[in-house]
Order: C-alpha cells, then sequence, then structure tokens
C-alpha cells in the first residue's frame, strides 16, 4: 500500500493544476487519470478545436483578402494537415504537463481509478492492480457529452455517423453536409470550423436563437455573420430522429428533413459521478454534478471536488481556479470560489468574450442598471482590421453603487480583451477610477473605456 496526503482522481485542467499547485506546497500528491493528461481540455476540447479554428482562419484570410487589397489564388485547406498540426500541438502540451508533475514531485499513474472506501489511514483506491491510500480525496473527473435518448441516435454514435466533441476534432475529411444538433459553444465553435472548411452547416437548436446565455443583440449579430457565410440555422426545432445520412426535425408540429454526411452531437455535458466508486465513500451528488461549498469541499471530510464534476461552471478555467481553492483550503489557507467575474469565450470568427452579468439577468437580481451599448466602429484599430464589421460591445454598471457589473463583447480580439473586464469586477472598481486607467491606443480594447465615458 503507497500513502499519499492527497490522490487526485482526473487529470484534466482542476486536477493537473491542483495536483501541480499541490506539489509545490510539499504535500505528496497522486494524480490517478485513465487517458491523457489535460484532460477534455487539451485531448478533446478548447486546445484541439484552436488549433482547428486557427487553420480556419488562416485559411479565410487567403480566401478573403480582396477586401484587404491582398489576393491570393488557388488557396485550400488540407484536412489531414490541419489535424496532423492539432495532434502535434496537443501532444507537445501534454507532455508539458507531464514535465510539469515531474518537477513538483507528483507522481502520474495513468490507469482508471476506482474508490474503494475509507481505511484506517485514508481514503483506498484501486489503480493498475494497486491500492493507494490518500489522506484527502479530489474528485476531478470531469464531464461527458449528453447523447438524449433520440432514436438512431447512439446507433449514429456507434456507427461513426454521429460525432461528439472527440470525433469532431479527428475528421480526415471534410463532410459536404454537417448537421449540428445544439447551438451552444461547442456547436458554434465546430460549425465555424467546418464552414470555413467547406462543409455545407446546418445548425438544429431547440431555443429561439444560438449561443444560449449569451447577451441577445450578440448572439444576433453572430448568427447573422454566420448566416452571411452561409450557415443554415433552424432555430426552435426539436430534433426527433436521426437516420443514415439525415437528422429529422420537428419545427412548429411540421416534421423536416435535413440531409447529413455527418452529424454532430453537442447539446451539452454531463459530469462524470458514477463509476469509480464515489458511492462508497458516500459522496453527495446531485442530478448536476457533486455537491460542494465555496471551500470545493464535499459533504465527506477531507474529500473535495473541483472541475466539470461539480457542474456550476463547465470551464477549463473555473476548473483552474476551483483545483487551486481546494488545494488552499487543504493548506488552511484562507481562500474561497467566487463565480461573478468568471470570463467565457466563444471561439468564433468574429469571437465573443463576456463576464459578469447581462442587463437582463443584473435586473432579475435586483439592479437598477445603467447599460450602454456601442459600435465596435469607436475602436479606430477595428475598423482598420474590419471591412464591414458590425461589433458591439456592452457595458452593464449598477447605477447605486457605479460598479461595473458586466461587459459583453463580439469582436476580434474579444478573447484577450475580455480577461480585463473580469479584473475590473473582481476588484469592484468604481466608474470614475476606471475611466483613469489608461488604455493603449489603437486597440480594440480601448472601445471599453469608451462606453465607460458614456455612462452618465
Ligand atoms: P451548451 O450547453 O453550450 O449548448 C447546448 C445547446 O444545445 C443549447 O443551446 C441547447 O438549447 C441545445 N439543445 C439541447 N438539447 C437539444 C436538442 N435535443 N435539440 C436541439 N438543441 C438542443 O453545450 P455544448 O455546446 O455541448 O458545450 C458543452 C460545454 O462545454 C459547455 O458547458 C461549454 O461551456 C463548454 N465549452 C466551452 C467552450 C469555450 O469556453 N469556448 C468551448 C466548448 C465547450
Amino acid at each position: 500500500m503507497e500513502l499519499y496526503d492527497l490522490i487526485v482522481i482526473g487529470g484534466g485542467p482542476a486536477g493537473y493544476n491542483a495536483a501541480e499547485k499541490a506539489g509545490a506546497a510539499g504535500i505528496k500528491t497522486l494524480v490517478l487519470e485513465k487517458r491523457a493528461l489535460g484532460g477534455v481540455c487539451l485531448n478533446e476540447g478548447c486546445i484541439p478545436s484552436k488549433a482547428l479554428l486557427y487553420s480556419a482562419k488562416v485559411y479565410d484570410y487567403t480566401k478573403h483578402g480582396e477586401q484587404y487589397g491582398v489576393t491570393v489564388q488557388g488557396s485550400s485547406i488540407d484536412q489531414k494537415a490541419v489535424i496532423a498540426r492539432k495532434n502535434k500541438v496537443v501532444k507537445s502540451l501534454v507532455s508539458g504537463i507531464g514535465m510539469t508533475m515531474k518537477k513538483h514531485g507528483v507522481t502520474v499513474v495513468n490507469s482508471e481509478a476506482q474508490i474503494l472506501g475509507r481505511g484506517t489511514e485514508g481514503f483506498e483506491v484501486s489503480a493498475d492492480g494497486k491500492t493507494y491510500t490518500g489522506r484527502q480525496l479530489l474528485i476531478a473527473t470531469g464531464s461527458t457529452p449528453v447523447i438524449p435518448p433520440i432514436p438512431g441516435l447512439r446507433e449514429g454514435v456507434s456507427s461513426g455517423f454521429v460525432l461528439t466533441n472527440r470525433e469532431v476534432l479527428d475528421l480526415q475529411e471534410v463532410p459536404r453536409e454537417m448537421v449540428i444538433i445544439g447551438g451552444g459553444v461547442i456547436g458554434l465553435e465546430m460549425a465555424s470550423y467546418y464552414n470555413s472548411a467547406g462543409s455545407h452547416v446546418t445548425v438544429i437548436e431547440m431555443l429561439d436563437h444560438i449561443a444560449g446565455n449569451t447577451d441577445s443583440d450578440i448572439s444576433g449579430i453572430l448568427k447573422k455573420n454566420y448566416q452571411s457565410k452561409g450557415i443554415t440555422f433552424k432555430l426552435g426545432c426539436k430534433v426527433t430522429a436521426v437516420n443514415p445520412n439525415e437528422v429529422i426535425y420537428e419545427e412548429n408540429g411540421q416534421i423536416f428533413k435535413a440531409k447529413a454526411d455527418k452529424v454532430l452531437c453537442s447539446i451539452g455535458r454531463a459530469a462524470v459521478t458514477t463509476g469509480f466508486g464515489l458511492e462508497n465513500i458516500h459522496v453527495h451528488t446531485e442530478r448536476s454534478g457533486i455537491k460542494t461549498d465555496e471551500q470545493m469541499r464535499t459533504n465527506v471530510a477531507g474529500v473535495y471536488a473541483a472541475g466539470d464534476v461539480n457542474g456550476i461552471s463547465m470551464l477549463a478555467h473555473t476548473a483552474y481556479r476551483e483545483g487551486e481553492v481546494a488545494v488552499n483550503t487543504m493548506l488552511g489557507k484562507k481562500d474561497r470560489m467566487r463565480y461573478n467575474a468568471i470570463p467565457s469565450v466563444i471561439y468564433t470568427n468574429p469571437e465573443v468574450g463576456s463576464v459578469g452579468e447581462t442587463e437582463e439577468s443584473a435586473k432579475k437580481k435586483g439592479y437598477d442598471v445603467e447599460t450602454v451599448n456601442l459600435t465596435m466602429r469607436y475602436s479606430g484599430r477595428y475598423v482598420a482590421e474590419n471591412e464591414g464589421g458590425d461589433g458591439i460591445v456592452k457595458v452593464i454598471v449598477d447605477k447605486k453603487y457605479r460598479r461595473l457589473l458586466g461587459v459583453h463583447m463580439i469582436s476580434n480580439y474579444a478573447s484577450e480583451i475580455i480577461y480585463g473586464a473580469a479584473l475590473m469586477i473582481e476588484t469592484e472598481m468604481r466608474v470614475e477610477n476606471l475611466k483613469e486607467i489608461v488604455f493603449p491606443h489603437p486597440t480594440v480594447c480601448e472601445v471599453i473605456r469608451e462606453a465607460l465615458f458614456e455612462i452618465k
């Protein structure tokens, strides 16, 4: 039996970051990971999709350069080369995490973990034919794609006709007709890639808008942009069956068919709380995931949960922070998880960046708000770089305390800009102080400053 201070189950962003911080603090740590370090984010999510989307961006530049006085003839996209480059990117980052674990003295065992129960010295976990004991446990098992019981969907997944986030990042050929079920984050990012790569993409979404909780003006602009690029959106539509080479959906009580060479099912993810013995230590779970408090503690003393598995905010950057909060709590340091200033990004082109409250959510919470909605054309750099660009920035301020509540934007670089807004919200700065911040000129981020000056 090997005894550790901490056993981390799952080597994704929550798990590996927590392990790194724990190792650095001198906690004897073991990470058990059944696939590759990096989890969904690094192997079949955030990073590989960004590699694909960057290839698409380069290709799009070659196709649409004339607006900027540049003509490129005969450019094409080589899907196999795109995927090979993506695999290279992933491989190098996975090995980087392995080295970080080593540097901080963390032991990594590549094997499936099973929690056996509680022994005299701690929690007993089996992996790779051995039993390990951890004085503390961090559950970071992540999430898995939801495959609803739609007739033909599961069969489609088995045959390879229906893809999830994993397979869609590995297609060796660009499908002619691609149907995407779900117009959320994964659906839109993949719609963006395959649209650029040459597929005819149809997005079927149950709601009357795309991009979930995104500000409605922004999701409307995003939809318009992608419609003009050739994506078909079927909104307010319910998929009722999947047959080989077609998806059947219902719109206003009528049945329609969409032809498909491949289907992506991206209708959300579910926390992984079963199959690894959680019940053996009586950890309390809810429908959304493992129930945790602000310190990422579960109902069982010594057992923590971080990342998608608690179902609170299924984002890699939330997972990092939750992992840190868990480790700080183990170390006896005062820390707590706050969710009000977590940025979210949709890596379409243009990108969507949001943080904090939307006007709607702020009003629902009872804030008296002032909202400024400004065209991105207030930024000289934006105009120089975006022919015909129709981006906007929205700033939401609490009138009473004159504090920033939310920033939402659709623009190039939104992903890189939004953390600045998160910082402003997190530090609870007042509008008057924010106006004193000097932004570099000319930049796209300057519009946030412009918007703040519009506040009465
Ligand atoms: P999602 O929750 O973002 O979107 C799912 C969409 O599917 C929703 O709009 C929903 O209304 C729709 N839907 C549900 N059932 C449906 C049905 N039967 N027919 C048609 N539409 C249906 O989930 P998604 O895109 O699968 O992403 C999963 C998770 O991964 C999310 O939590 C997301 O935040 C995260 N993620 C984050 C990324 C980022 O930060 N850039 C990138 C990709 C994923």
